[in-house]
């Protein structure tokens, strides 16, 4: 597919996405990285990379913990929102988590918040995974929160959801279509309409385990939500740690 035709490389970048979530949790974004940091016991010597870092909600309390903190996003919006609030240990590139090059390796890398999945082809999503590899040191870590494909399947059938924020009117129609999650979005703001459509593979627990199998990792633990509670079919969510295997 043509790059540019990505729903993830309109979205993300539409002024709509970032009035749509504005709210997004920063106390819960904080509270999360306390948590790993203190449950898997990291080494705040290292340097770390946030993939799909957005407007850099996990970095800030990231960069307190480590010695350097670096942020990919595909959303030139969001890395700009980075870019102008960074802190000095801090530094934010527009790239794809497909074929991204820092010429360096990382301690850890963190790919939060349902930031994967994203991909026509499981080839896309191996190479996001062989660019880990590839920027982690040996031994290092790739922690990855993503929703709970188990639950959602349980769960959503078809749901209808209306907002207004800001005076822009969204109408959300969530389901599940060929083993993704689609959330269509229908805007309206004024006179100007626009459709809009988030979807996410639902990869589970097993589906990463053979990923992880194929890209050089092993998954160590698992956890089933920001407060590193254990992960079950029911959770909310799928936070998987995995180790970076061949040197
Ligand atoms: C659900 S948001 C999460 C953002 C951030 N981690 C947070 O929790 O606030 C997913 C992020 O992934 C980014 N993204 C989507 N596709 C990408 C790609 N191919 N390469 C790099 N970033 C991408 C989006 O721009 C967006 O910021």
């Amino acid at each position: 597919m043509n790059k540019t035709n990505e729903w993830f490389i309109n979205w993300f970048d539409s002024k709509y996405y970032h009035i749509l979530y504005k709210d997004r949790s920063q106390a819960e974004a904080n509270n999360f990285i306390k948590q790993l940091v203190n449950n898997l016991i990291l080494d705040p010597e290292k340097n770390v990379l946030d993939l799909g870092c957005g407007k850099g909600r996990h970095a800030n309390t990231l960069s307190k913990f480590f010695k350097t903190l670096e942020g990919i996003d595909i959303s030139k919006e969001s890395i700009d929102f980075a870019n102008k609030n960074k802190s000095s240990n801090q530094n934010f590139h527009i790239s794809d988590m497909r074929d991204f090059e820092m010429g360096k390796s990382y301690g850890y890398i963190f790919n939060l918040f349902t930031s994967f999945g994203y991909f026509e082809n499981l080839s896309d999503n191996l190479k996001v995974l062989n660019q880990c590899n590839k920027h982690l040191l040996k031994d290092g870590l790739l922690i990855i929160d993503f929703l709970n494909a188990k639950k959602i399947l349980k769960s959503i059938n078809n749901s209808n959801e209306t907002k207004t924020i800001d005076n822009v009117n969204f109408e959300l129609n969530k389901s599940i279509i060929d083993n993704y999650v689609v959330k269509k979005i229908k805007i309206t703001d004024g006179e100007k309409a626009f459709n809009y459509q988030e979807k996410v593979q639902l990869f589970d627990l097993n589906n990463f385990i053979e990923m992880f199998k194929k890209t050089g990792f092993e998954l160590i633990s698992s956890f089933g939500d920001y407060n590193m509670n254990s992960y079950s079919e029911g959770s909310s969510r799928l936070i998987l740690v995995a180790k970076k295997t061949n040197t």
